[in-house]
């Protein structure tokens, strides 16, 4: 994390997009517990997904788990990976989103090309070709 930077225009290092998943609640600790390994206080992440609740829900638990309640200060993102512009717009806010939306056959190819196009890195979990 320690070389990850952001600029004015990427106000978050990493978007969890999909975070209220099976999976993306996994990533959500994982995140948590890494970001604290890196430079205190200047590492900024962000949530993502289509429904709002789902998302804070997550957070919720994740605090919960970890007992970290600034967890739930976590920037939310509502972006449905089906609408094209809200989704570019969420890419921009990116320096690499780690895409957990799925599944990846309807989904995948379409946060990769928005990633390519408004130049985030695209990280996903690939449990399917
Ligand atoms: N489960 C595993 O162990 C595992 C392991 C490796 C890889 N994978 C892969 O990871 C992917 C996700 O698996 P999962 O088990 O985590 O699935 P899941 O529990 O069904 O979660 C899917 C996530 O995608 C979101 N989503 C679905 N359609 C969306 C849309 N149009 N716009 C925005 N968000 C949308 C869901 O949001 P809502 O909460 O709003 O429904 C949810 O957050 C799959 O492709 C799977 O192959 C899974």
């Amino acid at each position: 994390m320690a070389t990850l930077t952001t600029s004015s225009k990427r106000p978050y290092h990493i978007i969890v997009f999909g975070a209220s998943g099976f999976t993306g609640q996994f990533v959500v600790e994982e995140v948590t517990r890494t970001c604290n390994e890196g430079p205190g206080g200047t590492f900024q992440w962000a949530v993502a997904g289509r429904n709002r609740d789902r998302l804070e829900k997550t957070l919720l638990q994740a605090a919960d788990a970890l007992c970290k309640p600034e967890l739930k200060c976590v920037e939310v993102i509502v972006t449905d990976a089906a609408e094209t512009e809200p989704l570019a717009i969420m890419c921009k806010q990116g320096v690499i989103v780690l895409n957990c939306v799925g599944p990846y056959r309807f989904y995948g190819e379409t946060v990769m090309k928005a990633c390519i196009e408004n130049v985030a890195h695209c990280i996903d979990i690939c449990g399917e070709p």
